[in-house]
């Protein structure tokens, strides 16, 4: 035998040793892994594990990860949904979870897993209720661009969907569950864009009390507008200044925050009620900055961010996104572009 031959011969027999030893191996709690074989579920008991499979006892959005949201989507595809089960809340779990709110009733409609929707899955579980996969909000089946170039958003109804120039709403979106806050408002008509969405509206009710509580009167200008009254703004900026310059305040229609009805511009008294950054430098506005991320609200166009947000800095427009997303964004100093690309 060459030299070579015996090196092969030597390494052979140690990998059949190996395998003998590890054959007869004891496990902890003294079965043996050929026992373990033996008693191997079937595809029939692993699924009715999965069946017997409780749903996270714990809030969920966006950017979560580990096993709660791995818990979440194996419930969801028992009861329907193809999605990965890979312990990532991606975009597709948030539609999944969308999709549910939409279709059984009053649930805030945000593609956060929260208590209720908790609640309202375990009586899917137990047959009380139904879902369809789709049924609530189709898939989009192709990608969608605007005239500008933007691209539709699959699901308008995220509370943490970015909306930019990149990023439009459809042209028909109308957010569910509109309200007008019990806040005060520098003008009395019963206006549209008094309006938000519940979970934004009484987000925006306890961050003005606790303002005025603190001695700051805040006024709440314009939450949600439509589509078809952000052409006619848009339209009439256009006309005056032309189309880029105006574009660096007003949004184009569909890729305004306000049509989703998670937007609001505030101000005060020392400002005229007016829509100024001057507001930034007030009292009010210095409160603001410091405290809105506690209901949840971001500064949306911040100072020195331009290049990314793209718009010029308004100290006045708020954003509602919830208080785990607005706490993080401040502490880190991040828009929500820098929020999703950095941390995906
Ligand atoms: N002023 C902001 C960018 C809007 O028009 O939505
Ligand atoms: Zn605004």
């Amino acid at each position: 035998m060459n030299k070579k031959s015996i090196i092969v011969t030597v390494f052979f027999t140690l990998i059949l040793v190996l395998a003998a030893c590890t054959d007869g191996e004891q496990t902890t709690n003294g079965q043996s892994n050929s026992e373990i074989d033996a008693t191997k579920e079937t595809d029939e008991e692993v699924k009715a594990d999965d069946e017997n499979s409780t749903l996270p006892n714990t809030e969920l959005q966006k950017l979560d990860e580990g096993d709660a949201v791995t818990e979440l989507q194996n419930i969801l595809e028992q009861i329907g949904y193809t999605l990965p089960t890979d312990g990532i809340y991606s975009g597709i779990t948030a539609w999944a979870i969308t999709d549910i709110q939409l279709q059984l009733d009053d649930l805030d409609v945000t593609g956060i897993y929260d208590e209720a929707t908790q609640l309202a899955l375990e009586r899917v579980l137990a047959g009380e209720l139904t879902v369809e996969s789709g049924d609530g909000l189709p898939p989009l089946a192709e990608p969608v661009t605007t005239g500008s170039g933007a691209i539709v958003v699959g699901n308008p109804y995220d509370q943490l969907a970015i909306i930019n120039k990149e990023r439009a709403l459809p042209d028909d979106y109308i957010p569910h569950g509109l309200v007008v806050p019990d806040v005060s408002f520098p003008f009395e008509e019963d206006l549209p864009k008094k309006q938000l969405r519940a979970p934004a509206a009484t987000a925006l009710e306890e961050l003005f009390n606790e303002a005025k509580e603190t001695g700051h009167e805040l006024f709440a200008q314009s939450g949600y507008r439509g589509y078809d009254t952000q052409v006619s703004l848009f339209h009439a900026y256009a006309s005056e200044h032309g189309e880029e310059e105006a574009n660096i305040f007003s949004a184009r229609p569909g890729e305004s925050e306000h049509q989703t009805g998670l937007s609001m511009d505030i101000t005060s008294a020392a400002v005229g009620y007016q829509l100024t950054t001057d507001f930034g430098d007030t009292p009010e506005g210095e409160w603001v900055a410091e405290n809105a991320h506690k209901f949840g609200f971001i500064i949306r166009y911040p100072e020195g961010k331009e290049d990314i947000t793209q718009y010029q800095y308004e100290p006045w427009h708020l954003r509602y996104v919830g208080v785990r997303a607005a706490t993080e964004m401040l502490e880190n100093d991040q828009t929500m572009e820098e929020y999703f690309t950095e941390n995906e």
